[in-house]
């Protein structure tokens, strides 16, 4: 068994933005594990724990999907806390422009996915890039300026031309994803679907 997510990822320009922020934020914020750079992505569907035969199906539908759809640009913005700021378990950086087309792709990711038979995620898709987690949620004074004045930090945009089937796996140091397939947005089609 794999454990598998599907995600877009992130240039490097980005990724070296989103460790400055990391850098700005880590010496006001304890109890924090910092994402490292090369790992943040943004999800499309986490597909949990699968069997290895099922990963073949798993790249063609991704593939099919693909196909038909329209390359588009994002951007990232802003940071902020999940589920909320009172007692936050996810830093991310939320994606501003593009995130209802975001939406739109995990959507059709989602349908796809289930009808592979993996089950619908039961809250709805919230474009972001978790860029640290806590050990424990705990109440932080002053976290909503902190997180303000780090978002205020400008992040850029990023292309959404490939959606990659992700295999992580646990190491010692940490989560190391693996990609096991790229699958390029080939459509025409502009919009949503
Ligand atoms: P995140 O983007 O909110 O951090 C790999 O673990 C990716 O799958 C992470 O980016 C993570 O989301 C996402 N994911 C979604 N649900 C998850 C779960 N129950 N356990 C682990 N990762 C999950």
């Amino acid at each position: 068994m794999s454990r598998l997510f599907i995600a877009v990822e992130l240039p490097e320009r980005l990724r070296e933005r989103l460790a400055k922020i990391q850098g700005m934020i880590r010496p006001v914020l304890a109890g924090v594990r910092w994402v490292p750079p090369d790992n943040i992505h943004l999800t499309l569907k986490f597909l949990g724990n699968v069997e290895p035969d099922k990963i073949e199906l798993i790249g063609e539908a991704l593939s099919r999907l693909a196909a038909d759809r329209a390359p588009f640009a994002a951007a990232a913005e802003g940071i902020g806390a999940f589920p909320d700021l009172r007692r936050p378990r996810v830093i991310w950086a939320g994606a501003a422009s593009g995130a209802e087309r975001l939406q739109g792709l995990a959507e059709d990711v989602e349908a796809k996915m289930f009808n592979l038979g993996f089950p619908r995620e039961n809250r709805d898709f919230s474009s972001h890039l978790t860029i640290g987690r806590f050990n424990r949620p705990t109440a932080i004074r002053g976290l909503d300026a902190i997180l303000e004045k780090a978002g205020k930090e400008e992040l850029g945009s990023f292309p959404v031309d490939v959606i990659t089937l992700f295999q992580s796996e646990l190491a010692p140091q940490g989560a190391r994803y693996r990609s096991l397939g790229r699958y390029p947005l080939r459509g025409e089609t502009v919009g949503n679907r």
